[in-house]
């Protein structure tokens, strides 16, 4: 039995190099390249895969995804009734901390504004509150929210999150709908790491962002990580260039590559980065999908898998 990759848009040889060195005994074909029987495909590992390739495998038994959003992968009309292993590994995670601190220091530390001194060749003093002055809110508190929390409290920020459920956390938790309005009172900087489902499609519109207090030591500003079809494309346009928003970092957007007549790409104060922040690397994406086949094969239970009825 072996595995079949597809991955829409990604360089593959790179990911069949790092998976058969991962699981050399599987063998692995790539959809849409080699020939293989859709009968000996036991597993998928699967970014956006094209609509029915995954309903055409008979004997499938897995679906991994090579991401931590799986909105590409529950897309498909025909998918079939199977468990959906998520991506979660250090890696990412880490990956995802990095591109969140950067973004909140960058505005923060008033990044922008000194670039713009230094082209005009202005020696000038950006007045700077502390960082515990300054609160960060994280829309959606999953693996990749705390993590990028841990590393906010530790620079001093005040740290509070949004989340659909309980948790136990250090972090103000604000908790559901009736959670949301308190929870963007107390925001000066929105970092959005919610999945794309049908109860977050455009959560982040004009009215969310009104709600943000004008009159924090900064900000308010958006910072959105998670899908570009969490946030309406026109309101934070509409916001940026208002001033409702004082800036912005956006590394998701409804159509990906962002066109190159967009708007947003002239948009003041907002940074854009191609849905980089946090890239599934082959080598430890492949070596997490191993051990969760290898524990399979032993007769262990999947771990992280989707919950189709919440979405992600
Ligand atoms: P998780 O599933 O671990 O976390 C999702 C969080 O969102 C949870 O806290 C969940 O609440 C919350 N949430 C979901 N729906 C709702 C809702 N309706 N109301 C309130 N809270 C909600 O995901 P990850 O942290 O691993 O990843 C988050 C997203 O980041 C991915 O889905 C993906 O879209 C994006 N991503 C982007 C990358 C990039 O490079 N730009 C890279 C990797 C991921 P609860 O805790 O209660 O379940
Ligand atoms: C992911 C992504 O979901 O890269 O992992 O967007």
């Amino acid at each position: 039995m072996a595995a079949l990759l597809t991955a829409g848009g990604w360089d593959m040889g790179e990911w069949l190099d790092a998976f058969r060195a991962a699981r050399p005994t599987c063998p692995i074909h790539q959809h849409g390249a080699d020939a293989y029987d859709p009968a000996s495909i036991r597993y998928a590992l699967a970014w956006k895969p094209p609509h029915g390739v995954l309903a055409s495998l008979p004997n499938l038994e897995v679906i991994f995804s090579l991401g931590a959003g799986v909105d590409g992968i529950l897309g498909d009309p025909e998918l079939p009734d199977l468990p959906i292993v998520r991506l979660i590994d250090d890696d990412l995670t880490y990956r995802m901390g990095e591109w969140v601190t950067l973004q909140v220091l960058t505005h923060f530390r008033k990044a922008l504004a000194y670039q713009e001194h230094q082209r005009a060749h202005r020696w000038v003093e950006e007045r700077q509150p502390a960082a515990g002055a300054v609160r960060v809110g994280l829309l959606g508190y999953g693996v990749l929210a705390q993590h990028s929390a841990d590393i906010l409290v530790k620079l001093g920020f005040e740290v509070c999150a949004w989340s659909r459920t309980e948790k136990d956390t250090d972090v103000t938790l604000h908790v559901g709908e009736e959670g949301l309005e308190h929870f963007l009172a107390v925001t000066d900087i929105l970092v959005v790491l919610l999945p794309l489902t049908d109860a977050t499609r455009h959560i982040v519109n004009a009215d969310l962002i009104a709600k943000l207090p004008q009159d924090g030591a900064v900000g308010p500003f958006l910072i959105n990580a998670g899908r570009g079809a969490l946030q309406n494309e026109a309101d934070v346009l509409a916001a940026l260039q208002s001033g409702t928003l004082k800036g912005a970092s956006l590394d998701v957007f409804e159509t990906e590559p962002l066109p190159e007549d967009s708007p947003m790409w002239d948009a003041p104060n907002l940074i854009i980065t191609p849905h980089v922040a946090a890239v599934s690397d082959p080598v430890a994406v492949t070596r997490y999908v191993a051990k969760q086949m290898e524990a399979y094969e032993s007769g262990a239970p999947l771990t992280n898998l989707v919950q189709r009825g919440r979405g992600y």
